[in-house]
């Protein structure tokens, strides 16, 4: 498990200097450009949620990139709701506000995408400042349901986001 994940880790591109100077951007995408690369991810994604108990109700999926690793988890057999940025989804809808960089955003989740008192995973790319998921979590929870876990792919530890997430918090990878 821990090699696969150093192999991951090895095939994700550092950009120094993106999108400010003084900043490293780990790029993602460059393990999807890379089949084994993706592959070993994919198990260790796997294997990591196999082991999660209870096992979850149901996926939350943070756009834009938690869509790319969410969908491959729910091939468990577990559903697959999304988080979108505002105006995206139709039909009734609960909003969050978060925080940016610079400025706000809003968050959106179907009302009828969970139901009450379902465990809920949060699952996204990358685990920054923890504005996103914590979002994400007060939307579970507008809906009454209970977030067991957020993952992450990668987890940027000199943000300390995970200490604004406030729900147990799990990452395959740091830098
Ligand atoms: C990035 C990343 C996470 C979020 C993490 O998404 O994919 O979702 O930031 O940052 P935080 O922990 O500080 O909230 P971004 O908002 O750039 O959107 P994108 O995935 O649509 O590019
Ligand atoms: N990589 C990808 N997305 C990000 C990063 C990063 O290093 N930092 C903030 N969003």
């Amino acid at each position: 498990f821990q090699k696969k994940l150093e192999y991951v880790k090895k095939n994700i591109r550092s950009y120094p200097d993106f999108p400010k100077p003084g900043i490293i951007f780990r790029d993602i995408f460059s393990v999807l450009s890379n089949p084994p690369a993706f592959h070993a991810l994919k198990d260790a994604l796997f294997e990591h949620v196999s082991e999660i108990t209870p096992k979850p109700d149901v996926i939350v999926v943070l756009e834009s990139r938690g869509f790319l690793f969410g969908p491959i988890v729910a091939l468990h057999n577990i559903p697959c709701v999304p988080v979108r940025k505002k105006g995206k989804l139709p039909g009734d809808i609960c909003r969050q506000e978060y925080t940016l960089e610079y400025g706000t955003d809003v968050f959106e989740i179907q009302s009828d995408s969970i139901k009450a008192g379902q465990n809920v995973l949060v699952i996204d790319d990358l685990l920054a400042t923890g504005g996103s998921l914590k979002a994400a979590c007060l939307l579970v929870k507008q809906l009454k349901a209970n977030v067991i876990q957020c993952l992450v792919v990668m987890e940027l530890l000199n943000l300390k986001g995970r200490n604004h997430v406030a729900v147990p918090t799990h990452s395959l990878i740091q830098f």
